[in-house]
């Protein structure tokens, strides 16, 4: 099967298998605040994720790699969507047009569309510092994500089966690319002891992408003959992920990810330490049923409704929405008790 045709299989089952509330946050609670002494016109939804300033802390993560006119009608929309919103956004996976330069414009459209826009390039941890620095200048970009799909290869037929090294090629891309890295996973959850490894071979920015929204083991599985349904549950939650990793690792830049879909989702994420937020699934999922202008409107909703959230707790700017008091029930108190995290 084409790189491209493996994509649009992607971007379908995305859609169909949906997002089905795993990612833990529903166990966490905030803790009303009778007297806030703000306002909703003091509130600031600006944030920073390592040296990058963003005017809101939602962005739209990385989808639709493979190249072809299906990825560039997709990027071509989500650019004009990010322009519109001031939102900074991901392409998927470039080494379509690393690989083949006939496949670059399905990325470039995307500067072409919003020049002035926060852009993240990326690819996977398999990639060279020639092919890290390529991508980077396709989109001149402001940053490059670097995702780990450990789980996804493996439940590929055609997927790899060697990870050896990762860690090494990160460092060096770290090192030698002139953007900020922003290492993510893919809907499986980061540790705070992969994340430690991460920083100590220099990496600022993760973005922590946990289980419980787009699953990646089922839309596989759901493309192949033979199952490897044990994959389907794995992960770690988008909220124990957070919570474990800024608890646990000092000085890093965190985005959550990972099934957010509404304006809780994303303040709650905050809370558990992300500065930024990133959302793919559900994006994508509008996108398609619905158009460009309902996604524009949501992401102003979005907007709308986390200033209100903020201003109930009293909480005026995104650091001080990281600092809130929260209560934490559930599977997530479980596996935050065993894993040390108070
Ligand atoms: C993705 N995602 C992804 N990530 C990445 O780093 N490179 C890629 O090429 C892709 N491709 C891709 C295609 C499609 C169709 C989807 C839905 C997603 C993963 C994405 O960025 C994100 O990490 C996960 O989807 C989890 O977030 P959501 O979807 O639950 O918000």
């Amino acid at each position: 099967m084409s790189r491209a045709k493996r994509k649009i299989d992607h971007i379908h089952h995305a859609i169909q298998t949906g997002q089905h509330r795993l990612h833990g946050l529903d166990d966490i609670r905030f803790v009303h605040n009778s007297l806030p002494n703000t306002g909703v016109q003091d509130v600031h939804i600006d944030t920073k994720i390592g040296e990058l300033l963003l005017s809101s802390p939602i962005f739209i993560n990385a989808m639709t790699g493979g190249g072809g006119q299906e990825t560039e009608r997709i990027n071509r929309s989500f650019a004009q969507i990010a322009h519109h919103g001031q939102l900074a956004m991901a392409v998927g996976s470039q080494m379509a047009a690393i690989k083949d330069e006939k496949e670059e414009q399905s990325y470039r459209v995307v500067r072409q569309e919003n020049p002035n826009g926060i852009i993240f390039a990326n690819l996977g941890s398999e990639a060279t510092v020639e092919q890290a620095k390529k991508a980077v200048d396709m989109l001149e970009a402001n940053g490059l994500q670097i995702h780990l799909n450990v789980i996804q290869e493996l439940v590929m037929p055609e997927g790899d089966r060697d990870f050896t090294d990762a860690l090494r090629r990160i460092e060096r891309i770290v090192r030698e690319v002139t953007v900020p890295v922003i290492v993510k996973e893919v809907g499986f959850g980061m540790s705070a002891q992969a994340v430690q490894k991460l920083k100590d071979v220099g990496v600022e920015i993760v973005d922590i992408g946990g289980y419980g929204g787009t699953n990646f083991s089922k839309i596989e599985n759901e493309r192949r003959a033979k199952h490897f349904h044990f994959f389907n549950d794995w992960g770690i939650s988008t909220a124990a992920s957070l919570a474990e990793v800024s608890q646990h690792v000092e000085g890093m830049s965190i985005i959550g990810s990972g099934g957010i879909q509404t304006s809780m989702d994303i303040a709650k994420s905050i809370a558990l330490g992300a500065s930024a937020t990133g959302m793919a699934g559900y994006f994508l999922s509008i996108l398609m049923k619905s158009g460009l202008e309902a996604v524009v409107e949501e992401i102003a909703e979005l907007h709308e409704e986390l200033t209100f959230i903020m201003a109930a707790l009293g909480a005026t700017s995104i650091a001080k929405l990281q600092q809130m008091p929260l209560v934490i029930t559930g599977d997530t108190h479980s596996w935050l008790t065993q894993r040390n995290v108070s």
